[in-house]
């Protein structure tokens, strides 16, 4: 059977982005898997504080996170469903990784990258400032193989962005494998697990179609919450950026905000975007908005009223962390038993 793994960071309510690129997924798969396919799924706290947290916020997410994954769907009974940091297995194993992790590997992250560009000295472009940058951000994506392959996943649904990250991920598995390999083996120790994107795997920013759907852009239209009521929607799809080209096509390269709409519209409805488009040849962007506003609305409510329902609930959600914990827990410490054998420690 398959193994699927994948996590969010608990930092603030997750946008459409998180939702059409990775937990809708989560939930189909869910829908899809053979009886013998394990789900796994993760609230990385961990991951959260390599930049800094507010210690309030941060406990109020991880118990939100939980609340909306059920609320969409995931099924605690069919999936195992946990906060990260409730099994140490993971930075056992992180720790071991990172003894076999070059350091150049890291140093190409996008990510990474991306951090250190942040911290250049204004005044002079060349220089680094190295105090805003913490060891745990430079090692993040080994934490995160460490969450894959402690549970030997087989596949790991997530959004573009980690596309990076789960490179890596095999990339360690494999050096792994070789380093722990035993002639008693017939298979590796550590599956190479593969990512599993949705056409939505990439969703962009509401007001700056240059860049995507992030949670840290300072601009609130950029995003929508899944928590967003009707009326904030609405106001975020009409003031989203999109072109001064007549009519309506399917064009990501030259129309990425008109695009950007489509493959959300087409996400709302398990369609293809370019298909959709051929709906609107004739139309003008008021009719798609209109359209784009009522599918993401619909498809929202529910969740939205869920998660009302079960913030109403710590009791039944501190459940759902504990029992997701300890099947965790039961499923890592068979694999770290063998991993540290094989390393030779006692
Ligand atoms: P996080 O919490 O930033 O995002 C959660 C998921 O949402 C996807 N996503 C998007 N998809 C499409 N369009 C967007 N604009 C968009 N923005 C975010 C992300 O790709 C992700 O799938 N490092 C991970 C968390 C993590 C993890 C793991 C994932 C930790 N360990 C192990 C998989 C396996 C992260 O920061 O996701």
């Amino acid at each position: 059977g398959r193994t699927y793994f994948s996590g969010i960071q608990p930092t603030g309510v997750p946008h459409l982005g998180n939702y059409l690129g990775a937990l809708q997924n989560w939930v189909k798969l869910q829908r899809q898997a053979a009886p013998d396919d394990e789900l796994i799924f993760s609230v990385v706290g961990w991951h959260a504080l390599t930049l800094p947290q507010d210690r309030k916020a941060l406990f109020e997410a991880q118990k939100d996170i939980l609340a909306i994954l059920l609320a969409i769907g995931i099924d605690p009974l069919r999936c195992i469903l946990f906060y990260q940091n409730h099994n140490s297995d993971h930075l056992e194993l992180a720790w071991l990784l990172n003894c076999i992790t070059p350091t150049g590997k890291l140093r190409r992250m996008t990510t990474w990258k991306a951090r250190l560009a942040d911290s250049r000295n204004a005044n002079d472009e060349s220089e680094v400032d190295e105090s805003l940058l913490n060891v745990g951000l430079f090692t993040y994506p080994v934490l995160q193989a460490a969450d894959i392959l402690v549970y030997k996943a087989t596949h790991v649904p997530v959004g573009e962005d980690q596309q990076q990250h789960i490179e890596l991920c095999r990339d360690l598995a494999d050096i792994f494998n070789r380093q722990l390999k035993d002639e008693t083996d017939n298979v590796p120790l550590f599956p190479l697990p593969r990512q599993l994107f949705t056409p939505s795997k990439r969703i962009l920013s509401l007001r700056d179609p240059s860049s995507k759907m992030s949670k840290s852009t300072p601009d609130v239209k950029s995003r929508i919450l899944l928590t967003d009521t009707p009326e904030e929607i609405r106001d975020k799809i009409r003031s989203a950026v999109t072109d001064s080209i007549q009519g309506i096509t399917y064009d990501p390269v030259n129309r990425p905000g008109t695009s950007n709409l489509l493959t959300i519209l087409a996400a709302c409805e398990e369609a293809d975007p370019a298909e959709v488009a051929r709906r609107y040849s004739g139309k003008h962007h008021g009719h798609l908005k209109a359209d784009v506003t009522d599918a993401v609305v619909e498809m929202l409510r529910r969740p939205r009223a869920e998660l009302l329902r079960l913030r109403e609930d710590p009791g039944y959600l501190a459940d759902v962390g504990r029992e997701g914990a300890e099947k965790a827990k039961m499923r890592s410490r068979p694999t770290m038993q063998i991993v540290r054998e094989r390393l030779g420690l006692l």
